[in-house]
């Protein structure tokens, strides 16, 4: 996890450019999921976004429930440094610089659990399990978890067609060398994304209803479920 914590602590300034050269279809993710809450946008909700990195889902919650009142939680302190900037304008967001494997979630807390590109840096898949039953006890009774992630295929050959389409997409924007040298080598070092059946699996293993895929392309997805 070290090795998480000083790639974004480097990359902070310059992730939000380089989060749309790197994920396909980043914003269309992020749209999903935001469409995929099923509350009212009056509803003043509470909130906790795992992994938030400079904001940017968090920055969406608040467009559609100005009334949220969002935790927001990261590694890296200059990701948070820059969430916490460019959400400046809301008095109602909380900031915890935490390893989501140590953060007190407490129970019966959040309406909503959300999540975007962030839990696939967890090693094993049972440090995976264990937070998504956290964050199950965590909501309350009919809250929502949504999770924008990197995710497996079942099989090898779609592994192979979505790591082709995955550099194809990266190499629209980004020189072959530093694709190559960089991006590929760090995805190997530092994510360990599982297959999104499991994924599936694990959520109604610990007792999460309504399960299900609201999104997919390439490596990414964005699924989910309510307690
Ligand atoms: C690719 S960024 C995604 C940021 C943001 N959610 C988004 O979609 O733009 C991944 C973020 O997860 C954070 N992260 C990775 N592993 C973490 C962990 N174990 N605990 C807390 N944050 C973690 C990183 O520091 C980084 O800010």
């Amino acid at each position: 996890m070290k090795d998480v914590k000083n790639h974004f602590e480097e990359e902070a300034e310059e992730y939000d450019g380089l989060i749309l050269k790197l994920i396909p279809g980043y914003q269309e993710m992020i749209d999903s999921l935001i469409r995929s809450i099923p509350f009212e946008s009056s509803k003043p909700i509470k909130v906790l976004d795992l992994g938030c990195g400079t904001g940017n889902i968090t920055s969406e919650v608040k467009k559609r429930y100005p009334q949220a009142r969002v935790t927001c939680v990261d590694l890296a302190e200059n990701m948070i440094e820059i969430s916490q900037y460019k959400l400046a304008r809301y008095d109602d967001i909380e900031y915890q610089v935490a390893d989501l494997r140590d953060f007190q979630y407490g129970e019966d807390n959040y309406d909503l659990i959300i999540s975007s590109l962030a839990m696939h840096h967890l090693r094993t898949d049972e440090e995976k399990i264990a937070i998504y039953q956290r964050i199950y006890n965590a909501l309350t009774e009919g809250g929502v978890f949504l999770n924008a992630d990197q995710v497996l295929t079942s099989s090898e050959h779609l592994e192979k067609v979505n790591h082709e389409q995955w550099k194809a997409f990266m190499l629209k924007t980004l020189p072959l060398d530093e694709v190559e040298e960089k991006w590929v080598p760090t995805a190997y070092n530092e994510d360990h994304p599982a297959p999104l059946v499991d994924h599936l699996d694990w959520l109604r293993d610990v007792g999460f209803k309504e399960v299900d895929v609201m999104w997919k392309y390439v490596k990414g997805a964005v699924f989910g479920g309510r307690k």
